[in-house]
């Protein structure tokens, strides 16, 4: 599965099991993060399109959030394709 950054136009690949947090740093695309299980929201960002599932029962976001299409990478994974909202990712390489 794919993921697309906005507005960097950065991109990795992800896989069911693996976090969208751990796919994009394996991939070298730093965003930030402090917490990594769903709780700080340090790494709160705006899905635009794709389908996501948070790992844990109960992520640090309220339901009208979740509506919204805000996701913790940290604690969750994709479903397909994504785009996502990243302002403050950027490439180590
Ligand atoms: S890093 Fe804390 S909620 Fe994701």
């Amino acid at each position: 599965m794919r993921v697309r950054l906005e507005p960097s136009g950065l991109g990795f690949e992800t896989e069911a099991g693996t976090t969208l947090l751990k796919s994009a740093e394996a991939a070298g695309i730093e965003m930030p993060s402090s917490c990594r299980n769903g709780t700080c929201r340090t790494c709160i960002c705006q899905l635009v399109s794709g389908a996501i599932r948070h790992v844990i029962e109960w992520p640090g976001l309220s339901a009208d959030e979740k509506a919204e299409g805000w996701i913790l990478p940290c604690v969750a994974e994709a479903q397909g394709d994504l785009t996502i909202d990243a302002p403050k990712a950027f490439s180590v390489f």
